[in-house]
């Protein structure tokens, strides 16, 4: 969507796979839905490095609203749980350099059996988000159906856009009708949504991840090119830090989602989590592929019989992202290649290992070889080879 908004992959803070729709505060209060939950992890994320690094997004999911509509028809937050209300909420974002993302459903009801958004309600819920001062909207899909949201999804995309704030629109419409054409138009997508769900629900379980790993890039064909500035995949949020992965499984997410170029919302409790997984998190090098500015997808390359496979992402300034991953369960496997043999063109390159840190020189033609753990990645920022003549040019004229 071409609203200025969303060039780059947003980042940030999703409730939902961590907290889910936690509404007892009475016996929880810590980790219910409400409104001190989001500020808890805003002060993380503006404390803690985060916001620095591009985390800006704390959003919440399902299940903050009331029962009921309020007298004039508008969504109204539960009043127990969020007593100052979302606008207030908004404010103490944007006081910390934080934007607000807040969650609907095109439906009925929402999944959670919160009021939904029919067709009737879409110009007045848009104008209750932009009254709050929100800047993001999830637009769920439960409790509709296939024509409904045909309608629902554009005609909210237009009403947003009417409301004069810019909000980020994610979609969850193509989750809802199996993610692949002819049943999904992504062209059509990439020109109302800066975001969309295309698949199912992300769990607490390496299982889970790698699901959606396998779907996203068995189907790379339809999903890779849809992706560009303003428009992105969404295989759903990050839960490194939660109970499901080990180290090596955390790397493997944030590697494999930085070449996808998917938004990174992570659901985990920033409050308790550990340094490894804070680490993997805050890794400036992955961040960056994730956030590189030409904003091309990347894509499966190889599927050995060995059991690595080997993802590549074309960046900006000519550098690429290599990523070769397990799926072995014996020990580290010590794979052997070359560039020329990923497709290389002829030079001297440098690299740098994502998760290490170290450096070296590579020329195209010299065999390699890379240790990968059993579920984990060896992932490598690949710089262009030296070419004398530009690079100088370059360089002198900075001088
Ligand atoms: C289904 C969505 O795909 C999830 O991300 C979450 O928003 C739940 N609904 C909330 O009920």
């Amino acid at each position: 969507l071409n609203n200025g908004l969303m060039r780059t992959p947003p980042m940030g803070w999703l409730a939902w796979e961590r907290f889910r729709c936690d509404i007892d505060c009475q016996n929880d209060p810590k980790n219910c839905i409400s409104e001190n939950l989001f500020m808890d992890m805003a002060d993380r994320l503006s404390e803690d490095g985060w916001r620095e690094l591009g985390y800006v997004y704390i959003n919440i999911d399902d299940c903050w609203s009331s029962m009921e509509r309020d007298e004039n028809g508008r969504l109204q937050p539960d009043p127990k749980r969020f007593p100052g209300g979302i606008h207030k909420l908004a404010r103490y974002m944007h006081d910390r350099g934080l934007k607000l993302g807040i969650y609907g459903d095109m439906g009925t009801h929402t999944c959670g059996g919160y009021p939904g958004t029919t067709l009737d309600k879409i110009q007045i819920d848009a104008q209750t988000f932009a009254d709050w001062e929100v800047d993001m909207f999830k637009f769920d899909g439960c409790y509709s159906n296939a024509t409904e949201q045909e309608q629902g999804y554009p005609l909210m995309s237009k009403a947003l856009n009417a409301t004069g704030r810019p909000i980020g629109y994610s979609c969850s419409w193509p989750a809802y009708v199996g993610g692949l054409p002819p049943k999904v138009n992504y062209t059509q997508l990439g020109e109302i949504c800066n975001l969309w769900r295309n698949y199912d629900d992300i769990q607490d379980s390496w299982d889970s991840v790698l699901n959606i790993i396998d779907w996203f890039f068995d189907n790379q064909d339809a999903l890779q090119p849809a992706a560009g500035p303003g428009r992105w995949n969404d295989p759903d949020m990050l839960i490194i830090g939660d109970f499901g992965l080990s180290l090596d499984q955390s790397r493997s997410q944030m590697a494999l989602w930085s070449i996808m170029a998917a938004p990174l919302f992570m659901s985990n409790d920033l409050r308790t989590i550990s340094s490894g997984a804070q680490s993997i998190l805050q890794n400036k090098i992955a961040i960056g592929i994730n956030q590189d500015a030409m904003g091309m997808a990347g894509r499966r390359i190889l599927k050995e019989k060995s059991g690595i496979e080997v993802f590549w992402r074309p960046l900006s300034n000519n550098a690429s992202a290599l990523v070769f991953f397990s799926r072995r369960t014996d020990m580290p496997y010590r794979y052997t290649s070359s560039l020329r043999q990923l497709n290389f063109t002829t030079g001297s390159y440098k690299i740098i290992d994502v998760f290490t840190g170290k450096m070296a020189s590579l020329k195209d033609s010299t065999d390699f070889v890379v240790s990968v753990n059993p579920s984990g990645v060896v992932m490598w920022y690949v710089s262009a080879p030296a070419r004398m003549n530009l690079n100088h040019l370059h360089i002198f004229s900075y001088i």
